[in-house]
């Protein structure tokens, strides 16, 4: 089962900074998870939300920022034990951190209503301008038109199917529209992931991780049903659990 940081080592560090994923290195972590978005000036970043409320406390967007004036906000603002400044990173500057030790990177760009319109060819080109970096790859959305538009950019990269809202009356929907667009992977919510839902992703086809996962006896739990990584915030705790595999 593949142990996957879920936006760097989130437990200890700001999530989505520097900091956190240099800790998610230094703790062991080869599988990792971040969430990608574009300034107005179009340079890829990684931060989890749309704006900046939750870690800057400042009700601004990313899209209608410069880069120049993300970086002047501290996104590790929210995090009480270590607020020092941390600013939005480039994801170039997050790849120099993770990609060395990485087998496995799942780039989630969040791209709802096409809010940043052409951010899958910029991904892509990425993706493709760092050597061994595309095979690595695993590329999802909850945005279902953002899916569609990297297949149809390509037809090798690797795609996860996200779902907004799932629930196990919506799984076989859910299946289909994975599969029409060629995931591979499938990825849930901890809420649902009861051994008959993972059984019945996998019979489709599809790898299934789970998200988030951040005590011992959840983790176990997904071992036992047959999950294929799990997403945490404490890559190290995880990890000792001889989980991995
Ligand atoms: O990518 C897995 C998981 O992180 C999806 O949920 O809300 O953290 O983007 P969210």
């Amino acid at each position: 089962m593949k142990i996957i940081s879920h936006r760097g080592a989130s437990a200890y560090a700001p999530e989505n900074t520097l900091k956190a994923f240099a800790l998610a290195v230094e703790m062991g972590s080869h599988e990792f998870e971040f969430d990608v978005h574009q300034t107005r000036d179009g340079i890829l970043v990684v931060h989890h939300d749309f704006d900046l409320k939750h870690t800057a406390g400042k009700d601004v967007k990313i899209a209608g920022l410069t880069y120049a004036e993300l970086k002047k906000y501290n996104v590790a603002a929210h995090f009480k034990r270590d607020s020092a400044f941390q600013c939005v990173p480039r994801l170039e500057e997050v790849m120099d951190i993770i990609q060395p030790p990485s087998r496995w990177l799942n780039f989630e760009v969040k791209n709802d209503g096409n809010v940043y319109p052409g951010i899958e060819g910029k991904v892509l080109a990425f993706l493709r301008s760092k050597p061994g970096l595309f095979e690595k790859t695993m590329v999802s959305s909850f945005d279902h038109g953002t899916l569609k538009r990297f297949r149809e950019l390509s037809p090798e990269l690797k795609l996860a199917y996200l779902g907004h809202g799932l629930n196990t009356m919506l799984l076989l929907p859910a299946l289909k529209r994975a599969k029409a667009v060629g995931a591979v992977n499938f990825h849930m919510a901890l809420r649902i992931a009861f051994k008959l839902n993972v059984k019945k992703i996998k019979k489709a086809g599809f790898r299934v991780c789970i998200y988030t996962v951040n005590n011992k006896e959840d983790a176990l739990r997904m071992k036992e049903i047959g999950v294929d990584g799990i997403f945490t915030n404490h890559p190290d705790i995880m990890g000792k659990w001889t989980l991995r595999g």
